[in-house]
């Protein structure tokens, strides 16, 4: 165990939280979401690589009085269900936090939490005084900790400020750099959803921001099914996730932008039969050459739109079969630059430009999901889509070459561009809404620049456009 403790305090408090003894377990032992609990917390990450047991390493940086900077935590017990014990070291702190869960019944359990503690150096001398000040925040902490176990925040509402950066056009595009999600993050609600159980389909799950949503979800207790194009990286990212969180991840090699092989994909599906809670339509890619597919289809348009329009129909009979199940749809904030088109969508040779027919069919997909979000609500189909900001993934790296180097140090780690898409999948307080757009947890505008809002003619025959595009790769449902 930690130190001997010589000039030892002790804090002890009990709190019973309306949630199972596994799911309480579960979201306190992944210690790094200790910052969505502890105001004190500026920061938390997990240091260590592997599934949360004895030996994982969390940083935790403190931000107040003589906790300011970090403090190194390793997990001593971890007893499933029962006791959890951290030793905590920073130049000025040391200390044993003493975590043990009773289950009370199906759906509440007690929480006793119990730190012994000692300042060192400099703050030694004012052990005594600083004792009350501390078990303040020890019990402000715990009382929060009751709130993130137990309060569904109210639904999502962007504020007068996110309408007006929408409008002035300029600084929302500055936040799809790092800094709209350092700013977003401020106002978040903590995630402790449990989604043991939850089955998930994940396109594009092997790389950059799919990847980063594999290992978060996993993380959150979901069984994930993730479907990519190159098997080596399937199998490497399903490795990955399996020993950071011992969960099994299932694998599915496709193209998919071979619209027999999406048939083919949700053929397999539907014959094995499970429900899916939460589809996500995140497989992409940007072609600065026109590439025709062998089945004659712009890729592009193949891909970005076709495909998820494909993949989703086919599959409507597995998302029915939950009482209530979620699509999220991963578009892009270049779809702004683009109003809807049927004729432009599979660019010809003649004008092609790759980030026009990406953003043509971002903006499809965005459409798309408010058609299916109104004609799926009596089945309580969930449909939203989402814009993961800039982030650095070897997608943009390869396809942007430029756009990487001059942003390069702006742009977001894959995990905080995903950090929406894991929220849309998880989060309690979204189960009434559909048909909206996000960037960091905010519903935002679709539009942001004059003529590219489309209109409801114009919509309608986008949607028989792809209805007639598909019905080769449609099942009957
Ligand atoms: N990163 C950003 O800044 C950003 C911004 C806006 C939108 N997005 C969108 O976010 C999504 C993820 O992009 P990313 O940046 O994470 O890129 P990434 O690292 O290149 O990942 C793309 C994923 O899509 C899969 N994929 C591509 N073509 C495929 C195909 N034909 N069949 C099956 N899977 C295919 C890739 O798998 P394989 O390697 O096996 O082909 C990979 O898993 C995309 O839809 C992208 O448009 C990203």
């Amino acid at each position: 165990m930690g130190g001997v403790f010589l000039n030892q305090l002790h804090f002890k408090k009990s709190i019973i939280v309306k949630r199972s003894l596994a799911e309480a377990f579960h979201y306190i032992s992944h210690f790094e979401n200790c910052d969505q609990w502890d105001s004190s917390v500026k920061e938390s990450r997990k240091i260590s690589s592997g599934r949360v047991g004895v030996g994982t390493r969390f940083e935790i940086i403190f931000g107040f009085g003589p906790f300011m900077g970090p403090i190194l935590y390793e997990v001593k017990k971890y007893d499933e269900n029962n006791h959890l014990w951290l030793y905590g070291k920073g130049s000025s702190y040391e200390g044993e936090d003493k975590i043990s869960f009773l289950k009370i019944d199906e759906s509440s359990t007690q929480i006793n939490y119990e730190i012994d503690l000692e300042f060192k150096g400099f703050f030694k001398v004012f052990s005594n005084s600083l004792k009350d000040f501390i078990f303040r925040f020890g019990d402000r902490a715990l009382e929060d900790l009751k709130r993130a176990l137990e309060v569904v925040p109210p639904g999502p509402k962007a504020t007068f400020l996110d309408s007006m950066k929408d409008a002035l056009i300029l600084p929302s595009i500055l936040n799809f750099t790092k800094r709209g999600h350092k700013t977003g993050k401020k106002r978040w609600n903590p995630i402790s959803t449990y989604l043991g159980g939850k089955k998930v389909l994940l396109t594009g799950g092997n790389s950059g921001l799919g990847r980063a949503t594999a290992l978060g979800l996993a993380k959150l207790g979901a069984d994930v099914t993730i479907v990519s194009r190159n098997e080596k990286k399937n199998s490497e990212t399903a490795f990955l996730v399996e020993e950071e969180t011992g969960h099994r991840v299932q694998v599915e090699t496709r193209d998919l932008s071979l619209l027999e092989e999406v048939k083919d994909l949700s053929q397999k599906l539907l014959k094995d039969g499970d429900p899916i809670d939460i589809l996500i339509n995140n497989a992409g890619a940007l072609y600065n050459e026109r590439v025709v597919t062998s089945e004659g289809l712009e890729k592009s348009f193949a891909l970005l739109l076709l495909s998820p329009f494909v993949l989703t129909q086919n599959l409507l009979p597995l998302l029915k079969k939950n009482s209530y199940s979620r699509v999220i749809n991963v578009s892009s904030g270049g779809m702004y630059t683009q109003g809807l088109k049927l004729k432009g969508l599979e660019m010809r040779e003649e004008n092609y430009n790759g980030s026009v027919a990406y953003a043509r069919a971002k903006r499809g997909l965005v459409t798309l999901s408010e058609i299916w979000s109104k004609e799926w609500s009596p089945d309580s189909i969930n449909v939203n889509s989402m814009h993961p900001g800039w982030a650095d993934t070897p997608g943009v790296a390869n396809s942007l070459p430029n756009f990487h180097k001059l942003l390069e140090s702006q742009l977001r780690t894959p995990e905080e561009g995903a950090d929406t898409i894991i929220w849309m999948a998880s989060a309690p307080e979204l189960d009434q809404t559909s048909g909206h757009f996000f960037l960091d947890r905010v519903p935002r505008s679709t539009v942001l620049f004059p003529g590219t809002r489309p209109s409801k003619d114009l919509t309608k025959k986008f949607y028989d456009y792809l209805k007639e595009k598909a019905r080769p790769y449609l099942l009957e449902s």
